[in-house]
C-alpha cells in the first residue's frame, strides 16, 4: 500500500498550478472556494484533512459518500477526480473526470494553494483565478434590490403570472417561462419581498426568489380581477 501511494505521488509531484487553475474552471460551476458557501456541491474550503461528506450544513450529501471512511488528501483526491462515479458508486457528483494524469496533477497542485482555509485568498491574490470564480456560482445578494427587481403583488390567472414591482409596473409572464426559486440562505431576499431578476435577454422569462417555501403559497393571489 506504501509503495501504490508512492508511486501515485510520483505520477503527480511537481503539476503546474497555473494549467490546474484553468481546469478548476470545472469545478466552479458547482463548488466554491469560500467557507460555508455551499451551491450545488459543498463548499471545498480547507478540504485537505477532512473526512469525506463532512462539510457543515451541506444537507445533499449522497449515502454513498457518506458511508465511505477516508480522508481527502492527495491520494484520495487523484482517485475521485480520475472517475468520481468508479471511485464511489452512487455518488451525486454528476462529473466524468479528468483521466489524463498530467492534467490531473496539474489541478491537484492548484487545489493544494485553494483548498487549505483561507486560500481563496490567496489563489485570488496570486492571479490564478479570478474572485467569481473563487466564489463559484453563489447567488447574488437581493437584500436591496433596484426598484423593477422588488416584487409588490403577484397574481395568477389562466396561464399567467402577473407580477407587479416596485416602480409600479405589472408584467405579465406565461406561466411557464417565469421560474420560482427560494434563497432561504443570507444572500436571499428580506421576508415577504420576492425579487424578479430577468433571465436571457427577450424579457420574456424571468425568475422570482422567495426567501421561504411558504411565502410561494402565501404571496401568489388566484384572481382575475379582469373578468
Ligand atoms: C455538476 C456539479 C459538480 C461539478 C462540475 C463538480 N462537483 Fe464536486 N461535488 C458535487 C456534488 C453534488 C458533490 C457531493 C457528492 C456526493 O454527496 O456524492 C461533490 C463533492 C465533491 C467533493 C467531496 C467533498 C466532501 O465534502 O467530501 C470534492 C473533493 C469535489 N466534489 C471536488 C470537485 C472538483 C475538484 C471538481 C472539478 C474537477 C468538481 N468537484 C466538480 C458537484 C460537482
Amino acid at each position: 500500500m506504501i509503495f501504490v501511494s508512492a508511486a501515485l505521488n510520483a505520477a503527480h509531484a511537481g503539476g503546474d498550478p497555473r494549467r490546474g487553475a484553468k481546469i478548476y474552471g470545472a469545478c466552479a460551476v458547482c463548488h466554491s472556494l469560500e467557507p460555508n458557501m455551499n451551491l450545488t456541491g459543498p463548499s471545498l474550503a480547507g478540504l485537505w484533512g477532512k473526512k469525506a461528506a463532512s462539510v457543515p450544513d451541506f444537507p445533499r450529501y449522497s449515502s454513498a459518500l457518506k458511508a465511505k471512511d477516508f480522508v481527502w488528501d492527495e491520494n484520495t483526491l487523484y482517485a475521485w477526480l480520475a472517475d468520481p462515479s468508479a471511485f464511489v458508486r452512487g455518488t451525486y457528483m454528476t462529473f466524468r473526470g479528468i483521466r489524463d494524469d498530467k492534467a490531473r496533477g496539474d489541478l491537484i497542485a492548484f487545489l493544494k494553494i485553494a483548498l487549505v482555509p483561507d486560500g481563496a485568498k490567496t489563489v485570488v491574490a496570486q492571479g490564478l483565478v479570478p474572485a467569481e470564480e473563487a466564489r463559484g456560482q453563489a447567488p447574488e445578494p437581493l437584500k436591496i434590490a433596484a426598484p423593477d427587481e422588488r416584487v409588490t403583488a403577484i397574481r395568477h390567472c389562466k396561464n399567467t403570472f402577473f407580477v407587479t414591482t416596485a416602480d409600479g409596473k405589472e408584467r405579465p409572464f406565461w406561466e411557464m417561462n417565469l421560474r420560482l426559486k427560494v434563497d432561504s440562505s443570507a444572500t436571499g431576499p428580506l421576508g415577504g419581498k420576492p425579487v424578479l431578476l430577468p433571465a436571457g435577454m427577450q424579457g420574456d422569462r424571468a425568475s422570482l426568489v422567495f426567501s421561504t417555501a411558504a411565502e410561494i403559497g402565501n404571496l401568489i393571489k388566484q384572481t382575475c380581477p379582469e373578468q
